[in-house]
């Protein structure tokens, strides 16, 4: 072959794979202009409207402000939907794409539904034939629970007046539960929150549950419960926030409701709930990429359940990592783009074992530096704190004891470092 005839068929071979390009971009089938009705609708019917409706889902205080059930409705958001789901913003989804698959209840879009919604903005957000699409979903009665009829409705102890010039505040309300409304202890079902007004941007009520912004009503798994004792102290956790100015100050009760077990039940599986975490926090003003770390060390053997992380505005990623008794090393959790308005629950879809031994390490990253879109004061070195402008770090963590289980008993672990 001389060098002409070669580079030619080389230039052949080059023009082949060229040309394959866009027929493999067609293998994903994305219609070259898709319309709202046949193409776009579908995708939002099964990975928006759970929160994106009238009346959608309050995730511990996060419910979305508009809904996109038709044309009308979802035609003015078009741009921000491209930018949403092109940056994978929306469905939130924080977990890194290695555990696709492992956790109950992911979010997320794949490539050609991403690029038919994309499209569909780029060719003009066109209408279609109404006939062409699915027929609307029915939701719930948004009145109800969607828990089901609760069993105890335990509210913020008086309401709160969220005053005109409030932009963002952290406050505590503590209440007991009464001899009458919780006359025994009782094995939770599944909880809901309620916020009492729009101004509410996240609730926790310890020791029921800790439903942070972005948390869908959480129901245990069928043998899976944890313990309200008769007589606990419920403290709300109240995050307020909203556009301060003169007759936007609101009243706010919100409200936790319970289901629990019947009453003569015995859980399976008892959920012990760690707060892996440390105080030890200290950020130097405008650090980028500074780490702290939590450690525990399982005493028995255990299935593990589930993993929140929490961290405040300046939190940017969270790791759990496992060291079995072996020295061999495993990413249980791994959020490497932590968002604090997305505080996912993230629940194995098949309990994770490990052996009496592991080591959970917990690794948080903070960025202090004016890169950091949520960061309140880049000047300010920030410590441990409630207030959102002040950080923490706690990787809950949510585990049973296999062999020891409907006992009650509760911590099977030893921290051995970041728990000072
Ligand atoms: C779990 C509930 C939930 C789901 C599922 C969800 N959203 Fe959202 N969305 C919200 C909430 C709450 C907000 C307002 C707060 C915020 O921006 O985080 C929002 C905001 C938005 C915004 C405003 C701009 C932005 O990015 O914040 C767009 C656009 C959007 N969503 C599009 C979508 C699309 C498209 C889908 C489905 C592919 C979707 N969302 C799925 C809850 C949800």
């Amino acid at each position: 072959m001389t060098n002409m005839v070669r580079s030619l068929a080389f230039a052949a071979v080059f023009a082949m794979v060229l040309a394959a390009i866009p027929a493999m971009a067609n293998e994903i089938s994305v219609p070259e202009k898709p319309t709202f009705y046949k193409d776009v609708l579908p995708i939002l019917q099964e990975n928006c409207q759970d929160c994106h409706r009238p009346g959608g889902k309050n995730m511990g205080g996060m419910v979305a402000p508009m809904a996109f059930i038709d044309y009308k409705d979802t035609r003015p958001w078009a741009k921000g939907i491209a930018k949403a789901v092109s940056t994978k913003s929306m469905p939130p989804w924080d977990a890194s794409p290695e555990h696709a698959g492992v956790f109950e209840h992911e979010r997320g879009l794949d490539d050609a539904e991403i690029e038919t919604m994309v499209r569909w903005v780029s060719t003009g957000a066109s209408r279609g034939n109404e006939a062409d699409g699915p027929a609307p979903l029915e939701f719930p009665d948004t009145e109800g629970w969607s828990i089901g009829e609760p069993d105890l409705i335990v509210r913020m102890p008086e309401p709160f007046f969220v005053p005109d010039d409030l932009l963002d505040a952290t406050h505590y309300f503590k209440t007991t539960l009464s001899e009458e409304d919780h006359p025994k202890d009782r094995w939770i079902k599944a909880v809901e929150f309620r916020a009492g007004s729009a101004a509410v941007h996240h609730i926790i009520a310890r020791p029921i549950g800790g439903i942070a912004p972005g948390n869908a009503p959480s129901v245990y798994r069928e043998g899976y419960s944890a313990k309200l004792p008769k007589g606990s102290e419920i403290v709300f956790n109240m995050h307020y926030h909203k556009e301060p100015g003169a007759g936007t100050g609101v009243w706010d009760q919100s409200e936790v409701a319970v289901v629990f077990y019947p009453e003569d039940y015995v859980p399976e599986h008892v959920l012990t709930t760690d707060p892996l975490g440390t105080f030890a926090i200290n950020i130097p003003p405008h650090a980028k990429d500074y780490q702290a770390q939590a450690e525990l060390t399982f005493e028995s053997d255990v299935l593990i359940s589930q993993m929140m992380p929490h961290m405040h505005y300046r939190g940017v990623a969270a790791k759990y990592n496992l060291t079995y008794p072996d020295g061999k090393e495993e990413v249980l959790l791994n959020v490497p783009e932590y968002d604090f308005n997305w505080q996912t629950s993230y629940r194995f879809k098949e309990p994770k074992f490990v052996p009496k031994g592991t080591k959970v390490t917990l690794t948080g990253t903070w960025d202090n530096s004016e890169d950091n879109p949520f960061n309140p004061d880049p000047s300010k070195n920030v410590t441990w704190g409630e207030a959102t402008h002040e950080e923490m770090m706690f990787g809950w963590i949510s585990y049973t004891n296999p062999e020891e289980d409907h006992t009650g008993h509760s911590g099977y672990s030893k921290r051995t470092q970041g728990q000072n």
